[in-house]
């Protein structure tokens, strides 16, 4: 049940706001009465430039009369105080009294126009405030609430006679904010140089940060005070096959914990048709600004009005896990705009993938040759490399494995003709995305599937070439649906084509939701790796069911993930939306496929279980080569019992960088799913079953760490048994180094009440 309230102007609930309120139209008329004035005067003078220096003077004037605009949040918490300063727009954002954004600037220079930087005056201002709910088509909740008060203010810049207007959103769990620019007779189009709006922070704080990038967000993060970034920065990342550092940048979502234990948290909502943001950091003066991705020209967003940027959002909470509960993103975003979403699925998959990865178990190529042309390379007379994974019986194998345990679909990558020089030659007609290699029969394979109630997922890997992709894109699609495909895996490995744009620059956001918005066209779903950071946008195009966009797991094989990697990732990455983590690595360790190779996935067998928790996506991967859950059935039972799609969430504990657990109810179901994370250090949580949310005994079955598991000496070493808990439950639970604990809860059965132990109560 959708429950809709709309009030405009809604009652401030303080008199000292009420004033602010009452004083607008007073001085309206004042207004009024000086335009009068200045009439007459122009009638006197019969000179319209007078009319026009009054106007601006009497504007100004009005505005350093006007004290701050002022509303609350529905709960009263957090303030927002918005006032004009010699001219310039400025927010402030307060939370329990204290600043947690200090007096900052608001405002665009532009490329090809007067600037939206100063010389503005109040025009008008609006109150308003929304309490509603909705449902999504998949997500971490069944209902989802909606509640804040508005303030929209109309800024005049008299000198131009433009108008923009400044939107704030402000919720219990933080504000957000946009520009928006209405179509008039001076405002028709423009080219932006930079946004220039500003996050003062309130000191020093600590922060989770990842740098500054227009190409990539696939580092690993830096845990550090802001006043220690400039001596950390240049050792903040490693190399990529695209990347564009921005001096002193951080990228968003920007974690941020200050002295006395507020959490903020800055990013965007709602990405479109604009170039994407990082921040700018001055580590003296603690204070963000918003740095745009530029084009090939150096531009950075080419506007027609009428026009809104992006929300900026901050969100703001004294408790972590309130950080992680936030729906704000998505309820800045708009509502479906999808007319039917039945075929919207959650998917849990196994896929032809990790092999890749790993030394001597598979290449996506199938022939170790420098130099194909798509049309004209014969591959049927190429001699095969024999390492080609995506071939027609180990296919089959992932399929008959998928049905045998209950999967929805097998990714398979490598399928199609291109791959032997797919990126890092600048090459745009890298692939068609319609071509099978001679070892891939997309017929018999697609029918085989089908034959087994299974779905084989696409890869589209365009190498960054965009342009190419799109000339594509309707054959590609149209040959996805005549093969019953429905669900694309996307890839822009390397730089971008048309050279000279960025992965995050506005063409590519262009792109991006174009993509997205095709496919919906075709009744498909998308997960893009090595897209922008997503923004909340699967609210709006619900087929937009996952990304990757940050350091995933097939980084633990390139450089590797810090222990604390998935406990900063929620925080930061996914708060725009979905990851594609790809968890469930049980053979952490790559010397078994190749003696003597050091590298190593950094957690126990247990934490990859507890990823599938932590890590929400409603499209989540049992990512490891399939040979290997074999080995661990009893462990492997987790990843095919746990959901993907969710009634309820609870976030039980957590910390950045330190440790998260997290309760989720699956959607329509009678069934709990617990994670618990650490990093690197060994821990004890506490898990209390209160979230359970009715007064039966539910059979617990516990995965835990082994009394002597490490993530480096010792990872699949582990325990699991059953207990009955109900909500007065409550459980101390040891994780080892990087380890984890996930734990399933079934309602139980008169026989298992009988035949089980209980665990202690309060
Ligand atoms: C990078 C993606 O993140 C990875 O999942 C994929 O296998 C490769 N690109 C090849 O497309
Ligand atoms: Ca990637």
């Amino acid at each position: 049940m959708h429950t809709v309230s709309i009030k405009v102007n809604f009652p401030y609930a303080s008199d000292v706001r009420q004033t602010h309120v009452r004083r607008i139209p007073q001085l309206c008329v004042l207004f009024t009465h000086l335009m009068y004035l200045s009439s007459q005067a122009e009638k006197a003078l019969n000179c319209s430039f007078m009319k026009h220096v009054l106007s601006i003077c009497f504007a100004l004037l009005l505005t350093s009369l006007l004290p701050a605009q002022t509303i609350q949040s529905p709960d009263g918490r957090l303030a927002l105080e918005f006032s004009i300063v010699d001219s310039v727009p400025q927010y402030q954002l307060n939370f329990a009294g204290k600043a947690v954004i200090r007096p900052s600037k608001l405002g665009l220079t532009l490329a090809n126009a007067p600037s939206f930087t100063g010389g503005f005056a109040l025009k008008d201002q609006q109150t308003a405030t929304k309490n509603e709910s909705w449902n999504p088509v998949m997500g971490e909740q069944k209902t989802i609430h909606n509640h804040f008060n508005e303030l929209a203010i109309t800024l005049l810049q008299p000198a131009h006679q433009r108008q923009i207007l400044i939107r704030f959103r402000l919720y219990n769990d933080g504000l957000g904010f946009r520009y928006e620019f209405p179509q008039q007779k001076n405002l028709n189009y423009f080219v932006i140089k930079e946004e220039e709006s500003q996050f003062a922070l309130n000191g020093d704080q600590k922060s989770w940060w990842i740098a500054g990038d227009y190409d990539t967000e696939e580092y690993s993060y830096t845990t550090s005070q802001l006043s220690e970034i400039p001596a950390l920065f240049d050792k903040s990342y490693d190399g990529n096959a695209s990347q564009t550092i921005i001096p002193m940048g951080l990228q968003t979502p920007l974690m941020l914990k200050s002295a006395d234990g507020v959490y903020t948290n800055i990013h965007e909502a709602a990405l479109i048709g604009y170039a994407a943001m990082n921040l700018e950091l001055d580590p003296k003066n603690f204070t963000l600004k918003s740095h745009l991705t530029p084009d090939a020209q150096g531009n950075k967003g080419y506007i027609q009005t009428p026009f809104n940027t992006p929300w900026r959002t901050i969100v703001v909470s004294d408790k972590a896990e309130n950080i992680l509960a936030s729906k704000l993103i998505l309820n800045l975003n708009e509502p479906s705009s999808l007319a039917s979403t039945d075929w919207i699925k959650p998917v849990k998959y196994v896929g032809v993938w990790w092999q890749m990865f790993c030394p001597g178990q598979g290449s996506w190529n199938y022939a170790d040759i420098d130099n194909v042309h798509l049309g004209i390379t014969d591959y049927k007379k190429l001699t095969p490399n024999k390492t080609h994974a995506a071939n027609n019986t180990n296919v089959k194998k992932y399929i008959d494995f998928a049905a045998k345990h209950g999967f929805d679909g097998v990714l398979v990558e490598g399928w199609n003709e291109g791959w032997e020089d797919w990126f890092g030659k600048s090459k745009e007609y890298v692939f068609d995305f319609v071509t099978p290699y001679p070892d891939f029969d997309v017929k018999m394979l697609t029918d085989y599937a089908r034959s087994k109630g299974v779905r084989i997922i696409m890869h589209h890997e365009t190498s960054s070439a965009a342009t190419n992709y799109e000339r594509w894109l309707d054959t590609a699609f149209r040959f996805m649906v005549n093969h019953g495909y429905n669900a694309v895996k996307t890839g822009y490995v390397g730089n971008i084509i048309p050279r000279g744009e960025h992965h995050y620059s506005q063409w590519m956001i262009n792109h991006y939701n174009r993509v997205i918005q095709k496919a919906a066209g075709y009744r498909i779903m998308v997960n893009s790796h090595e897209s922008v950071h997503p923004t909340g946008l699967h609210r709006t195009w619900p087929n937009a069911i996952a990304a990757e966009a940050a350091r995933g797991t097939e980084f633990e094989t390139f450089g590797g993930n810090n222990p604390d990697h998935t406990t900063i990732l929620p925080f930061t990455r996914l708060m725009g939306g979905p990851m594609d983590y790809t968890p469930g690595i049980f053979q952490t360790k790559l010397d078994y496929y190749q003696p003597g190779d050091t590298r190593y996935v950094k957690t126990t067998l247990v934490k990859q279980l507890a990823l599938y928790v932590t890590m929400y996506s409603p499209l989540q991967m049992a990512a490891d080569i399939i040979d290997n859950y074999d080995r661990f059935p009893d462990a492997f039972q987790f990843i095919k019992d746990v959901a993907v799609d969710w009634d309820d969430s609870k976030i039980l504990s957590a910390e950045p960088g330190d440790f998260i657990t997290i309760a989720r109810k699956a959607k329509g179901k009678e069934e709990w799913y617990v994670g618990g994370i650490t990093d690197e250090n060994p821990r004890k949580l506490p898990i209390d079953f209160s979230f359970l949310d009715s007064e039966d005994y539910y059979v617990a079955t516990i995965y835990e760490d082994g009394k002597t598991a490490h993530y480096i000496s010792n990872p699949q070493q582990y325990n699991i048994y059953q207990l009955l808990v109900n909500k007065k439950s409550k459980l101390t639970q040891q994780l080892a180094a990087s380890g984890g604990v996930a734990i399933s809860l079934k309602k139980a059965s008169p026989q298992e009440l009988k035949s089980l132990k209980k665990l202690k109560t309060k």
